[in-house]
């Protein structure tokens, strides 16, 4: 099928452009789509448990090369997947800029939280931000070096206001109901943080991409807790800048957006953000995404990350119908979020031949 007029393209010159993740990405519809899943290394694997009991701390086991590596090569070993996603957390920025962070097992990330313009002042320095963060760009060389051609590296990182929802409320939450109502009544500190995360993010996904990433995925996990004019504030608006800025450097290089939950929302982020693909969660209509969305970017998504965990008949007719739908037009499979620790890796095979037709 032709490529669709009304696609954005930023490559120069596509005929260069050869790895499937990369070719749906400039807007090819590839039939069987290209296949790739969040969180595609992680508990779900035995293999990755072994690697991970080498290092207490989770953070350091991101900030070691050879084991942040191994992480990363083991989906593709088992799968054969068609990008591979640099191993690391989008809590690294926080932590790369003194707002230390800590991995309490089975509790998630916990940090002291900053609340105020002085907080602000006090702890986070950008100076030493791109040194503390080179084991993480020491990964992705050794990534790019490792990896079999035809796979795609993505850097990543954590959107500026998913990320600032951990700086603020200091962990994990339901609703994020702290860091909502402090963008509300203070927001020339909320500004001021996001304006950082703003800078500190886009150079870092630059470095990313001067390490050998070949796509950016930024993910705004709790995007959609916001109401529509804090969308436009901290989701929109700073993820236009981020993209702006990566595009000055990297013309060509793909940026997918993840605002999760965003619902009719996510129309108004692809059009006014500048990105090349969308990562759908499993809540967007597949028929409301391939009208509103898919003319726009190349869509990514959606089977939900639990439907993969439970397996069977089900599993198996939801991802069919994702294909059928959403297969017309420039796709990328994936899930809704990120494989869940239950999941049985033989779901994450059948999954692969159901994808690749091979069923
Ligand atoms: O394979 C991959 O996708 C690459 C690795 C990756 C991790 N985290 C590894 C990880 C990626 C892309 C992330 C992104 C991330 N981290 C997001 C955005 C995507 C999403 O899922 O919404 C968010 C919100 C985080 C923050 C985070 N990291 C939390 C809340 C937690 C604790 C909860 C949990 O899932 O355990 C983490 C820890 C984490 N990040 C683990 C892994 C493999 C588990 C820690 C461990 O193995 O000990």
């Amino acid at each position: 099928m032709s490529k669709n007029m009304s696609h954005r393209s930023n490559f120069k010159d596509p005929s260069k452009v050869t790895k499937p993740f990369l070719r749906a990405l400039s807007g090819e519809c590839l039939s069987p789509p290209p296949l790739w899943l969040m969180r595609q290394a992680g508990r779900y694997l035995p293999e990755y448990l072994e690697t991970r009991a080498q290092s207490k701390n989770f953070l350091d086991f991101c900030y070691s090369p050879d084991l942040a590596l191994e992480a990363t090569l083991q989906p593709l070993r088992r799968y054969n997947f068609d990008a591979a996603i640099l191993f690391s957390d989008i809590l690294v920025v926080p932590d790369a800029l003194g707002q230390k962070v800590e991995f309490v097992s089975g509790q998630g990330p916990k940090l002291h939280p900053i609340k105020n313009e002085s907080a602000l002042e006090t702890t986070l320095h950008v100076d030493n931000f791109h040194a503390h963060l080179e084991p993480v760009y020491e990964t992705v060389r050794r990534i790019a070096q490792k990896i079999p051609k035809t796979t795609a590296l993505i850097g990543f990182a954590g959107a500026p206001w998913t990320v600032a929802t951990y700086m603020v409320e200091g962990q994990g939450s339901k609703d994020y109901a702290q860091v909502r109502s402090l963008a509300y009544e203070n927001p020339v500190f909320f500004q001021k943080l996001i304006d950082m995360l703003v800078d500190v993010t886009a150079s870092y996904l630059i470095e990313q991409v001067n390490n050998g990433a070949e796509a950016l995925q930024i993910f705004d996990s709790w995007a959609g807790v916001l109401s529509e004019n804090q969308f436009t504030r901290w989701a929109i608006e700073p993820m236009a800048r981020i993209v702006e800025r990566i595009k000055a450097v990297h013309p060509n290089v793909p940026v997918i957006g993840f605002p999760r939950g965003a619902g009719v929302l996510y129309k108004r982020y692809v059009q006014e953000t500048g990105i090349d693909g969308v990562s759908l969660d499993q809540g967007m209509p597949l028929t409301w995404a391939r009208d509103n969305i898919q003319p726009h970017v190349t869509v990514q998504g959606n089977l939900d990350n639990l439907l993969l965990a439970c397996g069977g008949e089900e599993m198996e007719r939801e991802a069919r119908k994702i294909i059928e739908v959403l297969g017309e037009g420039p796709f990328i499979f994936n899930l809704g979020h990120g494989i869940v620790p239950q999941t049985p890796p033989e779901n994450v095979t059948r999954l692969c031949q159901i994808v690749r037709k091979e069923t």
